[in-house]
């Protein structure tokens, strides 16, 4: 198994390329399953996650191809064409490997009248339910049944648009519901949806499919169902994850970094805490510039919340970030129940964090020193690579295959910023 091999203690200095969002990129590409004609879509990164996704979509009857980037464009080129739905089942060996494949769900079930999936199961970060996806389509009209393992949903006669109101705000329910309500007949009101970026992205993508929508990136979206769907083109958002990922990167070695591409209003909430912690973050005309004040970082408290909050997936890296700062942060997670799988580790590394329920204290440490360590969840591992870029001494982080779900070139982008950061090819 491949391991990082880090030698801690340099600034991060010069140039990173943000690439397009994984989060958005995973529902644009199961939307591809609403229509029969061609779904084209750029700036999409190279990622493990989204090859697992294909190879599901490709068993469903899509066909895929994947291209290099046209020179005015970054990212690849993914054509997507679901002519026939082949297949309606999602079977666990395809969909065990990531959670977001559910995302199939909403669209099978709208086009074909029927879909069977396995169900996702537990996962490293929490038990991760997907009761709200299976509620809302029930509103619309579906029965569900869940036999052996898979979730097994009909709607013979189509669906029909309800109004849904989520008790919690889910990214992935309203993503999978948002699609299904675009073939639905009539009118959907989601209530208490979710605001990501990611989910504005989906829904222009929908709209310039054909598909009729309102209000997404407020707590209601309104879908009026339209007969059918058709091909359009469409250019995933940045990945504020990567970017919040390299401004903290930059923030904990103390250099000073510009990210080329990134978008500042997708990482408002993340730029606010930093800048209280020490941190510049300003917008420049290709993206954003980050430079760490003089001396160590302040301590600051953070919540994780749904967007326009702080993100649960900056949690880790935020936590590394806040090891070495001068007096304590308290970083509190309030969307998954078992994520703080990386303190430990932190720990080995030096780091000072006392875990109560959902709340970690830091108490910040002059500085961390390098140690072999291993994480179980793609956001955790990113944080023990920020400390070990922080750590004197070496750091080797094992199983970074959770690395290769979410960071496409992520030593490459590193290194060139003069970290001193590579890949051990393992066995
Ligand atoms: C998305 O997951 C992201 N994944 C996650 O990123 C991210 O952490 C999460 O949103 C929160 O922002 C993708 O976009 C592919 P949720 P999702 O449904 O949609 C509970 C990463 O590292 N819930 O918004 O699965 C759930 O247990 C990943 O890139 C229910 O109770 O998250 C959680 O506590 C990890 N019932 C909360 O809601 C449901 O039916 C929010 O989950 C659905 C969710």
């Amino acid at each position: 198994m491949d391991r990082i091999r880090i030698r801690g203690g340099r600034p991060l200095s010069g140039k990173i390329a943000i690439g397009g969002a994984k989060n958005a990129a995973l529902p644009l590409m199961a939307a591809s399953l609403l229509t029969d004609e061609k779904l084209v879509l750029t700036n999409l990164p190279r990622l493990a996650d989204i090859t697992t996704l294909s190879h599901l979509l490709v068993q469903h009857g899509v066909s895929i191809t994947m291209n290099g980037a046209k020179p005015e464009e970054t990212g690849h080129v993914l054509e997507l064409r679901a002519r026939r739905i082949a297949n309606t089942t999602a079977p666990y060996d395809l969909v065990r490997k990531m959670r977001a494949s559910v995302l199939v769900l909403g669209p099978l079930l709208a086009r074909c009248g029927e879909a069977k999936v396995s169900l996702p199961g537990g996962c490293s970060i929490g038990p991760r339910p997907v009761d709200l996806h299976l509620k809302g389509l029930e509103r619309l009209g579906a029965t569900i049944e869940l036999h052996q393992g898979y979730i097994e949903a009909t709607a013979r006669k189509g669906l029909v648009g309800a109004e849904i109101i989520f008790p919690v705000v889910s990214v992935g329910a309203t993503e999978n519901l948002m699609m299904a309500a675009t073939l639905a007949e009539g009118e959907t009101t989601l209530v208490n949806a979710a605001r990501e970026p990611e989910i504005v992205d989906l829904a222009r993508c929908l709209a310039a499919m054909g598909a009729e929508i309102d209000g997404a990136g407020s707590d209601r979206i309104r879908i009026r169902g339209v007969k059918r769907l058709v091909g359009a083109r469409h250019r995933v958002i940045p990945d504020r994850i990567e970017t919040g990922t390299y401004i903290m990167a930059t923030a904990i070695t103390g250099g000073a970094v510009e990210l080329v591409g990134a978008e500042y209003a997708a990482i408002a909430a993340v730029a606010r805490v930093l800048e209280g912690a020490g941190v510049e973050v300003t917008e420049t005309p290709k993206g954003i510039a980050i430079r760490r004040r003089n001396g160590r970082l302040t301590g600051v408290d953070v919540m994780t919340e749904p967007f326009p909050g702080f993100p649960t997936d900056l949690q880790a890296q935020m936590m590394a970030t806040m090891t070495t700062a001068d007096g304590a942060a308290m970083i509190t997670e309030t969307i998954f129940e078992n994520r703080f799988m990386h303190v430990p580790e932190l720990c080995r590394m030096g780091a000072n964090i006392n875990v109560h329920g959902a709340s970690a204290m830091v108490r910040g440490v002059p500085k961390l020193a390098g140690a072999p360590v291993m994480a179980t969840d793609l956001r955790a591992s990113v944080s023990l690579v920020l400390a070990g870029l922080a750590a004197e001494g070496e750091t080797v982080i094992n199983r970074i295959y959770h690395l290769d779900r979410g960071y496409e070139h992520l030593e490459e982008k590193l290194a060139a910023c003069g970290a001193e950061i590579e890949r051990l090819v393992g066995d």
